[in-house]
């Protein structure tokens, strides 16, 4: 067994490691080349974050749905390429809103430059993508607009908060299906599609996408919680600082309002108060570290690792669904 692409994925098949390997490493040479400019100043912004690595787990996903086609298609690595760069694009704009000062272990662009830097290199790296996936025809087209308007829809929603009356863990789900479901579920569709897999199979690889994207986002928001930025690349209690309520806080607001503890209420008290206090933040960080409310939303990352799994069992039992499923199982890991 091999251990595959800077996120990781289990693969035991020899030549199924061999394409996966070249893949990226071509994924690799297209976002080096798909960044340069004739402006030296904005092939410095635009690699800055390439450069900086990053897990490439859409890429990867391109590459595993591919498998179930021709993977070795001309259009697929073009197609990770588009993929990854749109998420580059939405990071240098995330943390704009964000204000993160840190990034794939880097400065972010906005911190080493501005914002104005920041959002002006999201929007050429949104460019440079567009201009690719032109290449792969309307329907590639089409399907990258409107994945990129679910996202750009849930981050809008994730910044308004839940309407009136709203259930806000309902909100969340549909923010963050939004968000982050919505690109993975192209990494999986585009895998798929421009390998030439057939329609049934593209529906599959979409709706896996889809699942694992929303597990992907619901161990991110544990980790800004529970890890430290050695491990995550970013400063941690960034979206608690920011008054971004994610599962692990809505949990605790559960427990709290279903009759929770003295220290429960305290801790929603400190939550609901000023967190861009370093001495508030901190300790908000800590309770919740401890808390039951940390756990419930793991569990809850590992339920929809396991709905993602759920979805494999239709397709053909070829290597690349086992590396599929173990994609599930490192997603379902990184959250516990
Ligand atoms: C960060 O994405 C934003 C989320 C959707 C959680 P990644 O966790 O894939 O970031 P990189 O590409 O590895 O830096
Ligand atoms: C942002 O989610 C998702 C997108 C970039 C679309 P987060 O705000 O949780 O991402 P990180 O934690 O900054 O990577
Ligand atoms: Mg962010
Ligand atoms: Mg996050």
């Amino acid at each position: 067994m091999t251990v595959v692409g800077p996120f990781g994925v289990s693969v035991r098949d020899q030549a199924l490691e061999a394409d996966i390997q070249a893949g990226l490493a071509a994924v690799e040479a297209g976002l080096i080349e798909a960044t340069k400019s004739d402006v030296p100043f904005i092939t410095e912004t635009a690699q800055h974050l390439v450069r900086a690595g990053g897990k490439r787990f859409r890429p990867l996903l391109v590459m595993l749905a591919a498998q179930f086609a021709d993977p070795h298609s001309p259009r697929v690595v073009p197609a990770a390429v588009v993929v990854e760069l749109t998420h580059l694009a939405t990071l240098y704009h995330d943390d704009i809103m964000d204000e993160a000062e840190v990034r794939r272990g880097v400065p972010s662009a906005n911190a080493r430059w501005d914002n104005s830097v920041a959002v002006l290199t999201g929007d050429f790296l949104f460019a440079r993508a567009s201009s690719i996936v032109a290449g792969l025809g309307p329907e590639a087209v089409r399907i990258q607009a409107e994945a990129f308007e679910r996202l750009v829809t849930g981050q809008i929603q994730e910044t308004a908060g839940p309407p009136p009356g709203a259930d806000p863990v309902a909100h969340y789900l549909d923010v963050i299906a939004g968000k982050t479901g919505s690109l993975i579920a192209v990494s999986g569709r585009f895998g798929a599609l421009m390998a030439g897999a057939d329609e049934a199979t593209v529906d599959i690889l979409t709706q896996f996408g889809e699942r694992i994207g929303v597990a992907f986002q619901l161990a991110d928001d544990v980790l800004d919680i529970a890890s430290d930025s050695e491990e995550s690349g970013k400063t941690p209690g960034t979206d608690l600082r920011e008054g971004i309520p994610t599962l692990p806080v809505l949990r605790l607001r559960e427990h709290a309002a279903a009759g929770g503890s003295v220290e429960d209420r305290a801790l929603v008290e400190l939550l609901d108060g000023d967190l861009t206090d370093p001495g508030r933040h901190a300790e908000a960080l800590a309770g919740l570290r401890l808390h039951p409310a940390l756990a419930h939303a793991r569990g809850d990352a590992l339920r929809y690792a396991g709905a993602a799994r759920d979805t494999l069992a239709s397709l053909p039992s070829v290597p690349a669904r086992a590396a599929l499923a173990a994609l599930c199982d490192a997603v379902a890991d990184r959250a516990s």
